[in-house]
Protein backbone atom coordinates (compact mmCIF):
# COMPACT_ATOMS: atom_id res chain seq x y z
CA UNK A 1 0.00 0.00 0.00
CA UNK A 2 1.06 3.32 -0.75
CA UNK A 3 1.56 6.17 1.56
CA UNK A 4 -1.41 8.23 1.96
CA UNK A 5 -0.81 12.09 0.17
CA UNK A 6 -2.94 13.59 3.14
CA UNK A 7 -3.09 17.29 1.73
CA UNK A 8 -5.57 15.58 -1.25
CA UNK A 9 -7.68 13.66 0.85
CA UNK A 10 -10.50 15.47 1.36
CA UNK A 11 -12.53 16.33 4.56
CA UNK A 12 -16.15 14.92 5.06
CA UNK A 13 -18.74 16.05 2.71
CA UNK A 14 -21.43 18.55 3.81
CA UNK A 15 -23.67 18.28 1.07
CA UNK A 16 -25.82 15.62 -0.56
CA UNK A 17 -26.36 15.79 -4.22
CA UNK A 18 -28.68 13.33 -6.28
CA UNK A 19 -27.63 13.76 -9.77
CA UNK A 20 -26.28 16.39 -11.95
CA UNK A 21 -23.36 16.62 -14.82
CA UNK A 22 -20.32 18.20 -15.12
CA UNK A 23 -17.75 18.84 -18.07
CA UNK A 24 -14.56 20.06 -18.79
CA UNK A 25 -12.21 20.33 -22.24
CA UNK A 26 -9.04 19.48 -21.43
CA UNK A 27 -5.84 19.58 -24.26
CA UNK A 28 -3.19 17.22 -24.99
CA UNK A 29 0.61 18.22 -24.68
CA UNK A 30 3.77 17.69 -26.00
CA UNK A 31 6.78 16.87 -23.84
CA UNK A 32 10.35 18.92 -24.79
CA UNK A 33 12.00 16.63 -21.83
CA UNK A 34 10.63 13.50 -21.57
CA UNK A 35 8.80 11.16 -18.97
CA UNK A 36 10.10 7.60 -19.34
CA UNK A 37 10.47 5.26 -16.59
CA UNK A 38 8.11 5.58 -13.45
CA UNK A 39 8.17 4.59 -9.52
CA UNK A 40 5.64 3.64 -6.73
CA UNK A 41 1.87 5.25 -7.87
CA UNK A 42 2.83 6.90 -11.12
CA UNK A 43 6.02 8.78 -9.87
CA UNK A 44 8.29 10.18 -12.36
CA UNK A 45 11.90 8.86 -12.10
CA UNK A 46 12.63 12.59 -13.93
CA UNK A 47 12.01 15.90 -14.69
CA UNK A 48 9.69 16.31 -17.62
CA UNK A 49 7.89 19.40 -19.27
CA UNK A 50 5.82 20.05 -22.22
CA UNK A 51 4.14 22.62 -24.30
CA UNK A 52 0.44 22.44 -23.61
CA UNK A 53 -1.54 22.30 -26.64
CA UNK A 54 -4.38 23.93 -28.24
CA UNK A 55 -6.77 22.10 -31.12
CA UNK A 56 -5.64 18.70 -29.50
CA UNK A 57 -8.44 17.94 -26.74
CA UNK A 58 -11.00 15.95 -25.12
CA UNK A 59 -14.31 17.37 -24.44
CA UNK A 60 -15.96 14.95 -21.07
CA UNK A 61 -19.09 15.62 -19.42
CA UNK A 62 -19.61 13.31 -16.59
CA UNK A 63 -23.18 12.81 -15.65
CA UNK A 64 -23.99 11.17 -11.85
CA UNK A 65 -26.63 9.76 -10.30
CA UNK A 66 -26.48 8.74 -6.32
CA UNK A 67 -26.55 4.90 -5.81
CA UNK A 68 -26.49 2.02 -3.01
CA UNK A 69 -23.78 -0.22 -2.66
CA UNK A 70 -20.57 -0.75 -2.93
CA UNK A 71 -18.66 -0.63 -6.58
CA UNK A 72 -18.07 1.32 -9.60
CA UNK A 73 -20.61 1.61 -11.92
CA UNK A 74 -19.36 2.96 -15.03
CA UNK A 75 -20.60 3.51 -18.64
CA UNK A 76 -18.13 5.22 -20.93
CA UNK A 77 -19.44 6.61 -24.24
CA UNK A 78 -17.01 7.81 -27.19
CA UNK A 79 -18.48 10.28 -29.61
CA UNK A 80 -21.99 8.81 -27.94
CA UNK A 81 -21.42 4.90 -28.79
CA UNK A 82 -20.62 2.88 -25.83
CA UNK A 83 -16.69 1.90 -25.16
CA UNK A 84 -16.14 -1.18 -22.85
CA UNK A 85 -12.68 -1.13 -23.62
CA UNK A 86 -12.05 1.93 -21.90
CA UNK A 87 -14.04 0.88 -18.74
CA UNK A 88 -11.04 -1.48 -17.10
CA UNK A 89 -8.40 1.67 -16.85
CA UNK A 90 -11.22 3.90 -16.10
CA UNK A 91 -11.74 1.78 -13.01
CA UNK A 92 -8.25 1.23 -12.01
CA UNK A 93 -7.94 5.02 -12.00
CA UNK A 94 -10.96 5.12 -9.87
CA UNK A 95 -9.46 2.29 -7.47
CA UNK A 96 -6.08 4.58 -6.66
CA UNK A 97 -8.29 6.83 -6.70
CA UNK A 98 -10.51 6.11 -3.62
CA UNK A 99 -9.02 7.37 -0.77
CA UNK A 100 -8.71 11.08 -2.41
CA UNK A 101 -12.14 11.08 -3.75
CA UNK A 102 -14.23 8.60 -0.98
CA UNK A 103 -17.33 9.00 -3.30
CA UNK A 104 -16.57 7.27 -6.24
CA UNK A 105 -18.82 4.38 -4.91
CA UNK A 106 -21.76 6.39 -3.87
CA UNK A 107 -22.88 7.39 -7.63
CA UNK A 108 -23.70 5.92 -11.12
CA UNK A 109 -21.33 7.30 -13.51
CA UNK A 110 -21.86 8.14 -17.23
CA UNK A 111 -18.55 9.55 -19.01
CA UNK A 112 -19.48 11.26 -22.45
CA UNK A 113 -16.01 11.91 -24.00
CA UNK A 114 -15.07 13.10 -27.48
CA UNK A 115 -11.71 13.92 -29.20
CA UNK A 116 -11.34 16.89 -31.63
CA UNK A 117 -8.86 14.78 -33.11
CA UNK A 118 -9.55 11.02 -34.36
CA UNK A 119 -8.95 8.24 -32.17
CA UNK A 120 -8.12 6.33 -34.40
CA UNK A 121 -4.98 8.96 -35.01
CA UNK A 122 -2.36 6.87 -33.13
CA UNK A 123 -2.25 10.91 -30.85
CA UNK A 124 -2.02 9.71 -26.93
CA UNK A 125 -5.92 11.07 -25.73
CA UNK A 126 -4.77 9.39 -22.31
CA UNK A 127 -3.45 13.00 -20.99
CA UNK A 128 -6.87 15.06 -22.37
CA UNK A 129 -9.10 12.12 -21.53
CA UNK A 130 -7.74 11.48 -18.48
CA UNK A 131 -7.33 15.28 -17.00
CA UNK A 132 -10.78 15.96 -18.20
CA UNK A 133 -12.25 13.17 -16.10
CA UNK A 134 -10.14 14.40 -13.43
CA UNK A 135 -11.46 18.00 -13.39
CA UNK A 136 -14.98 16.45 -13.91
CA UNK A 137 -14.35 14.64 -10.98
CA UNK A 138 -13.50 17.77 -9.15
CA UNK A 139 -16.11 19.86 -9.93
CA UNK A 140 -18.47 16.97 -8.15
CA UNK A 141 -16.57 17.45 -5.63
CA UNK A 142 -16.70 21.17 -5.26
CA UNK A 143 -20.84 20.80 -5.13
CA UNK A 144 -20.38 17.80 -2.76
CA UNK A 145 -18.05 19.66 -0.37
CA UNK A 146 -20.24 23.43 -0.37
CA UNK A 147 -17.27 25.70 -0.27
CA UNK A 148 -14.75 24.73 -3.12
CA UNK A 149 -11.30 24.83 -3.09
CA UNK A 150 -9.15 27.66 -4.23
CA UNK A 151 -8.32 27.82 -8.11
CA UNK A 152 -4.62 27.00 -6.94
CA UNK A 153 -5.86 24.05 -4.87
CA UNK A 154 -8.37 22.65 -7.34
CA UNK A 155 -6.00 22.79 -10.25
CA UNK A 156 -2.97 20.82 -7.91
CA UNK A 157 -5.40 18.29 -7.06
CA UNK A 158 -6.80 18.48 -10.95
CA UNK A 159 -3.28 17.36 -11.72
CA UNK A 160 -2.28 15.08 -8.61
CA UNK A 161 -5.60 13.07 -10.17
CA UNK A 162 -4.96 13.05 -13.58
CA UNK A 163 -1.52 11.54 -12.75
CA UNK A 164 -2.93 8.52 -11.18
CA UNK A 165 -5.00 7.67 -14.31
CA UNK A 166 -1.72 8.35 -16.95
CA UNK A 167 1.22 10.41 -15.78
CA UNK A 168 1.61 12.72 -18.45
CA UNK A 169 -2.19 14.19 -17.81
CA UNK A 170 -0.70 15.81 -14.76
CA UNK A 171 1.07 18.07 -17.33
CA UNK A 172 -2.64 19.10 -19.36
CA UNK A 173 -4.31 21.15 -17.05
CA UNK A 174 -2.36 24.53 -16.67
CA UNK A 175 -1.57 26.29 -20.33
CA UNK A 176 1.72 27.58 -21.79
CA UNK A 177 4.49 25.03 -20.27
CA UNK A 178 4.02 22.51 -17.81
CA UNK A 179 6.95 20.91 -15.47
CA UNK A 180 6.00 17.96 -13.70
CA UNK A 181 8.82 16.50 -11.30
CA UNK A 182 10.64 17.21 -8.29
CA UNK A 183 13.61 19.26 -9.57
CA UNK A 184 15.53 21.21 -6.93
CA UNK A 185 16.05 23.81 -9.28
CA UNK A 186 12.21 24.43 -10.18
CA UNK A 187 10.87 25.91 -7.19
CA UNK A 188 7.71 24.31 -5.94
CA UNK A 189 7.92 21.38 -8.57
CA UNK A 190 7.03 18.16 -7.77
CA UNK A 191 6.58 14.37 -8.13
CA UNK A 192 2.80 14.66 -6.85
CA UNK A 193 1.27 16.59 -9.58
CA UNK A 194 2.67 19.70 -12.67
CA UNK A 195 2.86 23.30 -12.17
CA UNK A 196 3.00 26.05 -14.67
CA UNK A 197 6.56 26.97 -15.74
CA UNK A 198 7.71 29.33 -13.09
CA UNK A 199 10.59 30.84 -14.87
CA UNK A 200 10.64 33.30 -17.62
CA UNK A 201 9.59 32.06 -20.98
CA UNK A 202 10.75 34.31 -24.41
CA UNK A 203 7.54 35.69 -25.94
CA UNK A 204 8.74 33.34 -29.20
CA UNK A 205 7.75 30.40 -27.04
CA UNK A 206 3.83 31.90 -26.07
CA UNK A 207 2.54 31.00 -29.56
CA UNK A 208 5.00 28.00 -30.70
CA UNK A 209 3.27 26.10 -33.67
CA UNK A 210 3.43 21.91 -33.16
CA UNK A 211 1.85 20.62 -36.34
CA UNK A 212 1.21 16.15 -35.66
CA UNK A 213 2.32 14.71 -38.74
CA UNK A 214 0.44 11.33 -38.06
CA UNK A 215 2.43 8.33 -39.83
CA UNK A 216 0.76 5.81 -38.30
CA UNK A 217 -2.64 5.57 -36.94
CA UNK A 218 -2.86 1.62 -35.75
CA UNK A 219 -2.21 0.60 -32.16
CA UNK A 220 1.27 0.69 -31.09
CA UNK A 221 3.14 -2.15 -31.17
CA UNK A 222 4.46 -1.24 -27.24
CA UNK A 223 2.16 0.43 -24.55
CA UNK A 224 3.53 3.70 -22.99
CA UNK A 225 3.04 1.51 -19.75
CA UNK A 226 4.84 -1.19 -20.73
CA UNK A 227 7.70 1.04 -22.15
CA UNK A 228 7.91 2.58 -18.48
CA UNK A 229 8.15 -0.80 -17.28
CA UNK A 230 10.89 -2.01 -19.47
CA UNK A 231 13.23 1.08 -17.85
CA UNK A 232 13.26 -0.99 -14.90
CA UNK A 233 16.66 -2.88 -14.47
CA UNK A 234 17.74 -0.80 -18.16
CA UNK A 235 21.47 -0.40 -18.64
CA UNK A 236 21.03 2.96 -19.48
CA UNK A 237 18.18 4.28 -17.28
CA UNK A 238 20.05 6.07 -14.43
CA UNK A 239 22.06 7.67 -17.29
CA UNK A 240 18.62 8.82 -18.97
CA UNK A 241 17.60 9.83 -15.83
CA UNK A 242 20.45 12.01 -14.61
CA UNK A 243 20.32 13.47 -18.21
CA UNK A 244 16.71 14.17 -18.37
CA UNK A 245 17.41 16.21 -14.90
CA UNK A 246 20.62 17.99 -16.57
CA UNK A 247 18.81 19.11 -19.70
CA UNK A 248 15.69 20.83 -17.17
CA UNK A 249 18.79 22.95 -16.24
CA UNK A 250 19.96 23.29 -19.47
CA UNK A 251 16.26 24.59 -20.90
CA UNK A 252 15.88 27.50 -18.09
CA UNK A 253 18.26 29.74 -19.76
CA UNK A 254 17.32 28.59 -23.54
CA UNK A 255 13.47 28.85 -22.47
CA UNK A 256 14.21 32.80 -20.95
CA UNK A 257 16.66 33.95 -24.14
CA UNK A 258 14.81 32.09 -26.85
CA UNK A 259 17.97 30.58 -28.03
CA UNK A 260 16.28 29.14 -30.76
CA UNK A 261 19.36 26.80 -31.85
CA UNK A 262 20.19 25.83 -28.30
CA UNK A 263 16.23 24.59 -28.12
CA UNK A 264 16.64 22.61 -31.14
CA UNK A 265 19.34 20.73 -30.13
CA UNK A 266 18.30 19.82 -26.63
CA UNK A 267 14.43 19.35 -27.81
CA UNK A 268 15.49 16.73 -31.16
CA UNK A 269 18.44 15.40 -28.17
CA UNK A 270 15.33 14.30 -26.14
CA UNK A 271 13.49 12.78 -28.41
CA UNK A 272 16.03 10.38 -29.88
CA UNK A 273 17.40 9.37 -26.28
CA UNK A 274 13.48 8.34 -25.76
CA UNK A 275 13.40 6.10 -28.43
CA UNK A 276 16.94 5.51 -27.74
CA UNK A 277 15.83 3.91 -24.14
CA UNK A 278 12.93 2.06 -26.55
CA UNK A 279 16.08 0.47 -29.02
CA UNK A 280 17.71 -0.62 -25.95
CA UNK A 281 15.19 -1.93 -23.98
CA UNK A 282 15.17 -6.08 -23.01
CA UNK A 283 12.96 -6.60 -24.99
CA UNK A 284 13.85 -4.28 -27.86
CA UNK A 285 11.41 -2.81 -29.79
CA UNK A 286 11.03 0.38 -32.64
CA UNK A 287 8.24 2.67 -32.82
CA UNK A 288 9.69 4.92 -35.48
CA UNK A 289 8.69 3.84 -39.36
CA UNK A 290 10.49 4.82 -41.95
CA UNK A 291 8.13 7.98 -43.20
CA UNK A 292 9.36 8.71 -39.23
CA UNK A 293 12.71 8.96 -40.11
CA UNK A 294 11.93 10.46 -43.81
CA UNK A 295 10.19 13.57 -42.40
CA UNK A 296 13.15 13.67 -39.50
CA UNK A 297 15.69 13.89 -42.55
CA UNK A 298 13.39 16.08 -44.60
CA UNK A 299 13.06 19.08 -41.15
CA UNK A 300 17.10 18.79 -41.43
CA UNK A 301 17.43 19.42 -44.53
CA UNK A 302 15.07 21.94 -45.02
CA UNK A 303 16.43 23.72 -41.77
CA UNK A 304 19.54 24.11 -43.47
CA UNK A 305 18.42 25.22 -46.82
CA UNK A 306 16.07 27.62 -45.57
CA UNK A 307 17.89 28.54 -41.62
CA UNK A 308 14.22 28.52 -40.37
CA UNK A 309 14.53 26.72 -36.67
CA UNK A 310 11.75 24.26 -37.44
CA UNK A 311 12.59 20.95 -35.63
CA UNK A 312 11.08 18.10 -34.89
CA UNK A 313 9.91 16.02 -31.03
CA UNK A 314 8.44 12.51 -30.95
CA UNK A 315 6.08 10.51 -28.18
CA UNK A 316 5.92 7.22 -27.53
CA UNK A 317 5.09 6.15 -31.17
CA UNK A 318 6.08 6.79 -34.95
CA UNK A 319 4.10 9.98 -35.42
CA UNK A 320 6.85 13.41 -35.74
CA UNK A 321 5.63 16.60 -33.81
CA UNK A 322 6.98 19.19 -35.65
CA UNK A 323 7.47 22.53 -33.58
CA UNK A 324 8.68 26.11 -35.09
CA UNK A 325 7.76 29.78 -34.60
CA UNK A 326 4.63 31.71 -35.10
CA UNK A 327 6.39 33.61 -37.66
CA UNK A 328 7.82 31.06 -39.84
CA UNK A 329 4.19 29.41 -40.45
CA UNK A 330 3.53 29.98 -43.77
CA UNK A 331 6.76 28.52 -45.04
CA UNK A 332 6.69 25.65 -42.75
CA UNK A 333 2.84 24.72 -43.58
CA UNK A 334 4.05 24.95 -47.14
CA UNK A 335 6.79 22.42 -46.72
CA UNK A 336 4.39 20.44 -44.67
CA UNK A 337 1.75 20.21 -47.75
CA UNK A 338 3.87 20.19 -50.60
CA UNK A 339 6.51 17.11 -49.18
CA UNK A 340 5.79 15.75 -45.33
CA UNK A 341 1.94 15.16 -46.08
CA UNK A 342 3.07 12.69 -48.63
CA UNK A 343 4.66 10.34 -45.83
CA UNK A 344 1.42 10.64 -43.48
CA UNK A 345 -0.88 8.07 -43.23
CA UNK A 346 -3.41 9.24 -45.80
CA UNK A 347 -1.82 12.80 -46.04
CA UNK A 348 -3.35 13.56 -42.23
CA UNK A 349 -1.64 16.16 -40.01
CA UNK A 350 -3.37 18.48 -37.37
CA UNK A 351 -1.73 22.34 -37.68
CA UNK A 352 -1.79 22.80 -33.54
CA UNK A 353 0.10 25.35 -31.00
CA UNK A 354 0.50 26.46 -27.49
CA UNK A 355 -2.70 26.57 -26.03
CA UNK A 356 -3.68 27.87 -22.64
CA UNK A 357 -5.12 24.79 -21.10
CA UNK A 358 -8.73 22.81 -19.24
CA UNK A 359 -11.91 24.82 -19.40
CA UNK A 360 -14.45 23.94 -18.06
CA UNK A 361 -17.73 24.10 -20.25
C1 LIG B 1 6.71 9.33 -24.26
O1 LIG B 1 1.73 9.28 -19.65
O2 LIG B 1 1.25 7.83 -21.63
O3 LIG B 1 4.74 10.63 -24.09
O4 LIG B 1 1.81 7.13 -17.11
O5 LIG B 1 1.74 4.89 -18.18
O6 LIG B 1 -0.08 6.56 -18.66
P1 LIG B 1 1.39 6.32 -18.31
O7 LIG B 1 2.24 6.81 -19.56
P2 LIG B 1 2.12 8.11 -20.45
O8 LIG B 1 3.64 8.26 -20.95
C2 LIG B 1 3.98 9.29 -21.81
C3 LIG B 1 5.35 9.17 -22.25
C4 LIG B 1 5.81 10.11 -23.35
C5 LIG B 1 6.67 11.24 -22.76
C6 LIG B 1 5.94 12.35 -22.05
O9 LIG B 1 4.78 12.66 -22.37
O10 LIG B 1 6.61 12.95 -21.19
Amino acid sequence: MSALHQEFVPKPYTNFVESGSVAWKSPSNIALIKYWGKYGQQLPKNTSISFTLDHCATSTRLEFQSKQGKGFDITVLLDGKAQADFVPKIEKFFTIAMPYLPFLEDYSFTVHTSNSFPHSSGIASSASGMSALALCLLDLEAQLSGNGPSEEDFKKKASFLARLGSGSAARSIDGGLAVWGEHQEIAGSSDLFAIPYPEAVHEVFHDFCDTVLLVDTGEKVVSSTVGHGLMHGHPFAEQRFDQANTNMQTIKPILASGDLDAFIALVESEALSLHAMMLTSSPYFILMKPATLAIINRIWSFRKETGIPACFTLDAGANVHLLYPAQHKQQVQDLIENELKAHCKEGAYIHDQVGQGAVRL
